[in-house]
C-alpha cells in the first residue's frame, strides 16, 4: 500500500481508530479535551506493556522528547548518547529526578554494542547523522523514532526507508502534526469528511521569526578540537549552529518549513507536481542558508490544479507560524499554537453551518469584528467587516510531540499505524529540500511521481 495515500485518505473507520483520535467521532461534546487523562491502549485498557528506550542527542529537541516520554505509561529510560558533555550532563541529571539512573555514552555505536534489553531508539541529533544512527539503530534490531528532517541527503533518507522495509522495523519520523488530533479533526474530518471548505484550491503557510544571534555555549563546554574533528563538525560554531550550515541541516526551510510542507499533500490528496522558489542569504555574515525562502507548490488534483504558497522569514516574527487552507466555501487557519490558529472561516455564500454546530464538529461563530471606528465614509461596507470565526473545538492538554511519540509506542506495541512512517517523511523530505534547490536554480522544477518513491 502507498503509505502515502493511506495517510491522506484515511476512511472514516481508521480515522476513529487511530489511537490519536480515538472517541472523537462518537462523542463529541462542546469541547473535546485530548490528554487531561491518561490513555490506555485501546487493544486491552489495561496497563500497556513496558518499554525500554534509549535516546541519542540529547541537546534541545532530545529534551522535549524525553520530556513528552516522561507523561506516557511504561516508557523505561534506560540510556542516553550525546558527543557534548553538557547535553549529558543535563539530561542524565533531568531524568534522575525522575528516578532513572541512565547509562551515558558518547558515541551511539557503544550503547548499540553496550545496551541488551532496548525496544526503541529515539534520535535526536543533527539531520545530517540520521541516517547512519537510524539504520544502524535498525540493524540492530529496534525500532527508531527519528526527528525530521530525515537528512539533509535525499540518498541518506533513502536508506532509511529502504533499512525499516528490510529490517522490518518501525520507523516514526517527527513531524508531530501528523498525530496532532487538532489537525487531524480538521484536516481528516472537517476538511477530507465534511467537505466544510467545499473546493480547497489553494493553502498557505509561514513561520517567520525575529532575528536571533548564532547560539554560544558555556566556556568551560568546550569541545577540544580533535574530538569536534572525530565527530565531523568543523568548529564550535557550526556545531552550535548546524541547522544553518550546509553540511549538517537545510537551513531555516527545512527545519521549520518541513513541519508545514508536510501537510499541503495531506489536504490536498496528493503529492506537489512542481515547486518554484526565491530566497538568499541576504541577512546574516557567516551563515550559508537561506535566511529567506519563498515557494508555490502546485499540486494537479482530480478537482484541478491547487497551489500552496510558503514564506519561511527569520529576521521579522511579523505574523508568527500558521497555515491557512482555503475552499471557495471557506478557510480553516492552523497553528501547532492554537492562539495563532484553530477556526474556520466561513465564505457569505456557502452552506450554513449550523448542524455542524449543534453536532458539536465546530463551535458556535464568535461574532465578527466590525470596524466602525474609520473617519473614512466612502470606505465599503465590505472592507469594514471581519469575517467571523468558527473555532475548532478539540483541545490538546499535553505537549504537542507526545501523540505522535504515543502512536509510535502503540505502534511497536498493537500494531497501530505510524502516523509519519519513514515513507511520508521521505515524500517531505523530497519536497522540501527540493525547494531550497529550486533557489539555487532559480527555476520552477517539475517533479515526476518516481521521485518521491523511496
Ligand atoms: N519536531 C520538532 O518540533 C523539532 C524541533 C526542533 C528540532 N527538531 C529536530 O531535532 C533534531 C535536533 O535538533 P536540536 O534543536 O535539538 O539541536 P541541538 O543542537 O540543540 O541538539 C543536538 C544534540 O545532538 C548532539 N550530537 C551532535 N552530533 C552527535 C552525534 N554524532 N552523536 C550523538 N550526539 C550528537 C549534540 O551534542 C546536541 O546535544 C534535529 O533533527 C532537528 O531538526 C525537531
Amino acid at each position: 500500500m502507498n503509505p502515502s495515500k493511506k495517510n491522506t485518505s484515511l476512511s472514516r473507520r481508521d480515522f476513529l481508530k487511530s489511537s490519536a483520535f480515538a472517541g472523537i467521532g462518537t462523542a463529541l461534546s462542546p469541547r473535546i479535551v485530548k490528554g487531561d487523562q491518561p490513555e490506555l491502549t485501546p487493544s486491552t485498557q489495561k496497563s500497556p506493556s513496558p518499554l525500554n528506550i534509549a535516546v541519542i542527542g540529547t541537546g534541545t529537541q532530545g529534551r522535549v522528547l524525553i520530556e513528552s516520554c516522561l507523561r506516557i505509561p511504561e516508557i523505561h529510560f534506560k540510556a542516553i548518547c550525546d558527543i557534548w558533555g553538557y547535553s549529558q550532563r543535563y539530561a542524565s541529571r533531568y531524568l534522575q529526578k525522575y528516578g532513572y539512573n541512565v547509562n551515558v555514552y558518547e558515541d551511539f555505536r557503544q550503547l548499540l554494542d553496550k545496551e541488551k534489553e532496548l525496544h526503541a531508539v529515539i534520535i535526536a541529533t543533527p539531520d545530517w547523522m540520521h541516517a547512519e544512527q537510524a539504520n544502524a539503530c535498525m540493524e540492530r534490531g529496534l525500532h527508531v523514532y527519528c526527528e525530521k528532517e530525515m537528512s539533509n541527503s535525499l540518498e541518506q533518507a533513502r536508506s532509511m526507508v529502504r533499512t525499516a522495509k528490510k529490517t522490518k522495523k518501525l520507523l516514526q519520523i517527527g513531524h508531530q502534526r501528523r498525530s496532532n488530533p487538532r489537525y487531524i479533526h480538521a484536516i481528516e474530518l472537517l476538511i477530507h469528511e465534511k467537505n466544510l471548505l467545499g473546493q480547497v484550491g489553494q493553502s498557505y503557510a509561514q513561520w517567520n521569526r525575529a532575528k536571533s544571534e548564532m547560539l554560544g555555549w558555556p566556556e568551560k563546554y568546550t569541545i577540544p578540537p580533535e574530538k569536534l574533528e572525530k565527530y565531523g563538525y568543523g568548529s564550535m560554531i557550526e556545531f552550535r549552529n548546524w541547522r544553518w550550515f550546509k553540511k549538517y541541516g537545510g537551513g531555516p526551510m527545512v527545519d521549520l518549513g518541513s513541519h508545514q510542507i508536510d501537510l499541503f499533500p495531506w489536504v490536498f490528496g496528493c503529492l506537489p507536481s512542481s515547486v518554484t522558489s526565491c530566497g538568499g542569504n541576504d541577512y546574516y555574515d557567516k551563515r550559508e542558508w537561506y535566511d529567506n525562502v519563498m515557494a508555490i507548490y502546485e499540486f494537479k488534483t482530480p478537482q484541478g490544479t491547487c497551489r500552496a504558497m510558503y514564506q519561511v522569514q527569520t529576521t521579522t516574527k511579523y505574523g508568527g507560524f500558521f497555515e491557512a487552507f482555503m475552499g471557495d466555501n471557506g478557510t480553516i487557519v492552523m497553528s501547532e499554537v492554537p492562539q495563532n490558529g484553530n477556526w474556520a472561516m466561513r465564505e457569505a455564500h456557502a452552506p450554513e453551518w449550523d448542524s455542524l454546530v449543534k453536532d458539536g464538529f465546530l463551535e458556535s461563530e464568535t461574532p465578527p469584528v466590525q470596524k466602525l471606528d474609520t473617519q473614512n465614509i466612502f470606505l465599503d461596507v465590505r472592507v469594514t467587516q471581519e469575517a467571523g470565526r468558527w473555532p475548532l473545538p478539540v483541545e490538546l492538554a499535553k505537549p504537542p510531540h507526545q501523540p505522535h511519540l504515543e502512536n509510535f509506542f502503540s505502534a511497536i506495541r498493537d500494531g497501530t499505524p505510524l502516523n509519519c512512517p519513514g515513507e511520508i517523511g521521505f515524500e517531505t523530505a523530497v519536497a522540501v529540500l527540493t525547494a531550497n534547490k529550486a533557489v539555487e536554480s532559480t527555476r520552477k522544477i517539475n517533479f515526476d511521481k518516481g521521485q518521491f518513491k523511496a
